[in-house]
């Protein structure tokens, strides 16, 4: 087995990208680049496990492109392509299927939750889509997976996936497991309305997000409004953790600013959470705005988007069929 480091991450191109998903993922996609090479996919493919607009989705692809560069992303050194236009992605998903068990499937908390009551009534795509996510992981090879929190348990099917390929066919170490790699203070962001439940894209309400797209007064009204509790500001970690909406807007605040919670705490004990309010709207107008300017500017300019994800293509296909060949032949495919 070769011993070389690999990363591949996804982002769905299903809306605008949110400070859930800059805090959750793509501030860790830039730093792994220094660490390893890195994969990183805009997966439409996944994206239509639920009914997505055709011209929406092809905007949506070039947006979350957008939003990978101006997070930081270098498209020279890592690879960044949509899924898509890497037909290996769904062939080993297909190989995959049969090698993923029903019962394995029938655990996964996501279907459960994005399924609803009505099952019956999901696409079959939605219910296998963790085995699609493992073939992406696969194809590459790769050792790390960058998510958040919410992905564990996709990658912890990964692993038994390739763990019994290995096994059935034989071919010992063929797939490396890939590791999770989760961020510790932040692995979930919570909405700006329910610190119960996760930021999403999908949320109804928009004030439920910061989009990085937001305007400085967008974000400002938006922190504003925020769900607070009605005592002041804690000084002792154990009783923020009983308090959701507090924890979360505290956990951004030390993220941003590179403090731990706890010195974070020690600043502003027993004051009100306007206090906060204000600090930490300071804070994403000065993080998170620059990356929304660049979107929009790079959003005028899709030849340049689309040359992007074509280079990217060309260089994952080549790593793709490389891999695929080995795996048609292990599997015996002819
Ligand atoms: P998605 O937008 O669901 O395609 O997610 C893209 C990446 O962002 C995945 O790694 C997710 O785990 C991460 N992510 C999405 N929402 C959140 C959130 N609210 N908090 C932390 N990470 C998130
Ligand atoms: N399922 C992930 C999400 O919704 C996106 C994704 C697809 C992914 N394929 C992946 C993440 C492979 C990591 C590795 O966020």
């Amino acid at each position: 087995m070769s011993n070389k480091m690999t990363a591949f991450s996804g982002v769905q191109p299903t809306g605008n990208l949110h400070l859930g998903n800059y805090l959750g993922a793509l501030k860790h996609f830039v730093s792994l680049q220094k660490k390893m090479e890195c994969i990183y996919c805009i997966v439409d493919l996944h994206a239509i496990t639920t009914f997505q607009k055709p011209e929406a989705l092809k905007s949506n692809i070039l947006e979350t492109t957008a939003g990978f560069i101006a997070s930081g992303l270098d498209h020279e050194k890592s690879i960044i392509f949509n899924q898509s236009s890497v037909s290996g992605h769904a062939e080993l998903a297909w190989i995959l299927n049969c090698v993923s068990r029903v019962g394995w499937l029938n655990r996964m908390t996501q279907f459960k939750d994005k399924a609803g009551s009505d099952k019956e009534k999901a696409s079959v795509g939605l219910y296998i889509y963790p085995n699609l996510m493992a073939a992406d992981i696969l194809l590459y090879k790769a050792t790390h997976v960058p998510v958040g929190a919410d992905q564990k348990q996709h990658i912890e099917l990964s692993r038994d996936i390739a763990l019994k390929f290995n096994n059935d066919f034989n071919a010992k170490n063929f797939f490396p497991l890939p590791e999770p790699l989760i961020p510790k203070k932040i692995s979930r962001i919570m909405s700006l309305r329910d610190g119960l439940k996760k930021m999403s894209k999908s949320e109804e309400s928009d004030y439920s997000r910061i989009n990085l797209k937001d305007e400085a007064d967008e974000i400002v009204k938006k922190i504003k409004k925020a769900k607070t509790d009605s005592k002041p500001i804690p000084s002792d970690e154990k009783e923020l953790m009983k308090r959701p909406e507090a924890l979360n807007l505290l956990t951004i605040y030390s993220d941003l600013t590179n403090k731990s919670i706890n010195d974070v705490l020690k600043d502003m004990a027993g004051k009100d959470f306007s206090h906060l309010k204000t600090n930490l709207s300071e804070m994403l107008v000065e993080k998170i705005c620059p990356i929304g300017k660049e979107i929009k500017k790079m959003l005028g300019d899709s030849i340049f988007l689309k040359e992007i994800l074509k280079k990217g293509r060309e260089k994952a296909n080549i790593r793709a069929e490389e891999n695929l060949k080995k795996i048609r032949d292990i599997v015996g495919l002819i």
